[in-house]
Parts: C-alpha cells; sequence; structure tokens
C-alpha cells in the first residue's frame, strides 16, 4: 500500500495477548503505536483476548499491525483470523507463522535446503519421555519447548542427571521438546526486512546464557554492530538469513539467529515478529543500515497485505 493510501485507512496495533511473551508484546506494540502515531496515522492499541474479531469490528479496523510474539499471534493463528476477515496484517503469512513458532518444523525444512542447523533430536505430543532420554546421550545439549521465544523454558544441560528435569521443563510448555546440540561458540542475529539483510548483530550476553534476563534488561548484552567478524562469515550469515527466511515463505520482517564456531554457523531458529523494544535487536540493526525506528515502523505497515 502506499503511504497516501495507508494514511486513510484505521490501523490496529495488535499487542498483549495470550502468550508467555505478553508483557514483551506489550512493549513492541506501544513503542510500535507511538511511532505510528508520531508519523500521523490513524491507529488504536488492541489488546488481543479471545474477544478479538469483535474488538477489531467494533473498532472499525482496516489493517493489522501485528505486535504479538509467541502463540496466538506469532504462530499463524490470528493471521488466518485476520485472513477470514480479509484484514491486510504485517509480517508473515499463515504458513510462515506456524513453521517458524516450531523450532523442530523449521530444522527439519533448514535441513531439507542444506541450511546448517544443530544435529537435534525431539519428542512430539505422546512420544515416550524415557526414549528420548535414552537417545540423548552425547552431552552437552540444549532442551527447548519447540515453540516458545524469549529463552522461556530453555535449559542448557551440561550432565545426564539434569536431562530428564530440562526436559520435563519444556514439555510443561510444550508438547514437543526439542533437544540439540550445545554449540560452544558466538552467538549472531540477522534481520530481514523484505528480502534483505541488515547489518549482523553479534550478541554478548554478560551472563554467558542470553536468557531472558540478558535479552531485556539495559546494559545485561553488548550488541556489536556490525558484527567483528571475517567478512567471509558476514557475508555467509547474511545470504543463510535471507535463504531461511525464503524457504520458509516469510514477509516483511523477521529475524534469524545463529551459532557460530569460528567460520561454521548454525542456524537455530527464525523469530517472524521480531521484538521491537528498547533493547531489541531488529531497531538497532536498522539504525546502523540508516533507518530510524519510525522510518523502520512505518516500513513494516506498509508492507501489511493478506497472502497472495
Ligand atoms: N544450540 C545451541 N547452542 C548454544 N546455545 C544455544 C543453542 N540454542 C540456543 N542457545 C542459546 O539460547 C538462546 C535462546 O535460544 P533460541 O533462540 O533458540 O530460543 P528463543 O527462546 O526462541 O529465542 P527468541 O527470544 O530469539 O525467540 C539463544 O539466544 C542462545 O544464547
Ligand atoms: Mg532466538
Amino acid at each position: 500500500m502506499t503511504r497516501e493510501e495507508m494514511k486513510t485507512k484505521k490501523i490496529g496495533v495488535l499487542l498483549g495477548g495470550l502468550s508467555a511473551e505478553r508483557e514483551i508484546s506489550l512493549k513492541t506494540g506501544n513503542a510500535s503505536l507511538s511511532a505510528l502515531q508520531q508519523l500521523g496515522y490513524d491507529v488504536v492499541a488492541i489488546d488481543v483476548n479471545k474477544g478479538l474479531p469483535q474488538q477489531l469490528l467494533q473498532a472499525g479496523i482496516e489493517v493489522a499491525f501485528i505486535a504479538l510474539h509467541g502463540r496466538f499471534g506469532e504462530d499463524g493463528r490470528v493471521q488466518g483470523l485476520l485472513e477470514m476477515m480479509q484484514i491486510p496484517y504485517t509480517g508473515s503469512g499463515v504458513m510462515a507463522s506456524s513453521i517458524a513458532i516450531d523450532k523442530v518444523m523449521t530444522k527439519q525444512i533448514f535441513s531439507y535446503h542444506q541450511l546448517p542447523t544443530p544435529r537435534f533430536d525431539f519428542m512430539r505430543p505422546g512420544d515416550s519421555t524415557k526414549d528420548l532420554l535414552l537417545r540423548c546421550q552425547d552431552l552437552p545439549v540444549v532442551v527447548k519447548p519447540s515453540r516458545e521465544g524469549s529463552t522461556i523454558g530453555i535449559t542448557i544441560v551440561k550432565n545426564q542427571t539434569e536431562l530428564a528435569a530440562g526436559i520435563q521443563r519444556a514439555a510443561d510448555l510444550d508438547g514437543t521438546v526439542l533437544v540439540e546440540e550445545y554449540i560452544d561458540g558466538i552467538e549472531l542475529t540477522v534481520s530481514v526486512l523484505n528480502g534483505e539483510a541488515f547489518p549482523v548483530i553479534q550478541i554478548v550476553p554478560r551472563s554467558g546464557f542470553y536468557d531472558y534476563q540478558s535479552k531485556y534488561t539495559t546494559g545485561a548484552t553488548k550488541y556489536l554492530i556490525p558484527a567483528p567478524i571475517s567478512p567471509a562469515l558476514y557475508k555467509l550469515v547474511q545470504q543463510a538469513a535471507v535463504k531461511a527466511c525464503h524457504v520458509l515463505g516469510c514477509r516483511g520482517a523477521a529475524r534469524v539467529d545463529f551459532m557460530c564456531r569460528e567460520d561454521d554457523f548454525q542456524c537455530i531458529e527464525v523469530n517472524t515478529i521480531p521484538g521491537m523494544t528498547a533493547t531489541s535487536l531488529l531497531p538497532q540493526a536498522a539504525k546502523v543500515a540508516g533507518i530510524d525506528f519510525p522510518q523502520l515502523v512505518e516500513m513494516i505497515l506498509l508492507d501489511a497485505d493478506i497472502d497472495k
């Protein structure tokens, strides 16, 4: 949509929501909302609950800016509802969103397309935990609920006695549990907007683990932009990030996370609704690329569409 067309529309920023990442979504949503207000758009906040269809109808929303993280927002469900209501929305469509939220499915697609990803095992709902435990002998591993974000429910398991508890912790959040080879290396992230990679960020959490606290506490993590890595690796991860988004069919903004040992990079996941808080990665990368926060929010907004 052109800027002129968009200025005539009633825009709803969908925020809050029902997932474990509600608090982060409120921050992403409110930051995006004020940027759009400053730019002169007719925009309101919609705190998403079960009554979302009525909320959208009552407010007369014509375009949805989705600022939800985690389940029911980043996973294709809200996108499906908006498709049904024929309301254009920002970011990835139903299929890309529902695949990207599931780390196991994402890794299976990466493998198919020869995108390097750490070795892994998993259990789906109904599978035996005992069998998974028995298969995971090679430690350390990282145990993750397949469909969460913000490091919620993730455990780095260094010895066999911690494994069962780690699996249980993840299983409490999602019936699908991923057990992944631990990569002892540096962490990189590449944001992609409309098929183009932004500057690579190296993430250096002071605690050593990029957990919830390191992600959202100002000063808890150092961000090196552009990442001080070899030019070859820099280019490779940017290309891999674009490819990862392409093979999943992502649209709009996304962020691809990597763990790297020397020049060997491993792709760990794709976030289809990257955070837009004060400490978030996408806005920092955009800034280095010369795009300020309101401009970034507007670029995401103008790309709003329904599935083609
Ligand atoms: N295979 C791995 N080896 C080493 N560390 C890892 C591995 N996988 C994840 N981590 C660490 O755990 C963090 C969270 O992992 P991941 O990005 O998969 O989960 P997430 O909770 O979905 O994150 P996000 O907040 O980006 O959505 C990573 O940022 C990284 O620090
Ligand atoms: Mg991540």
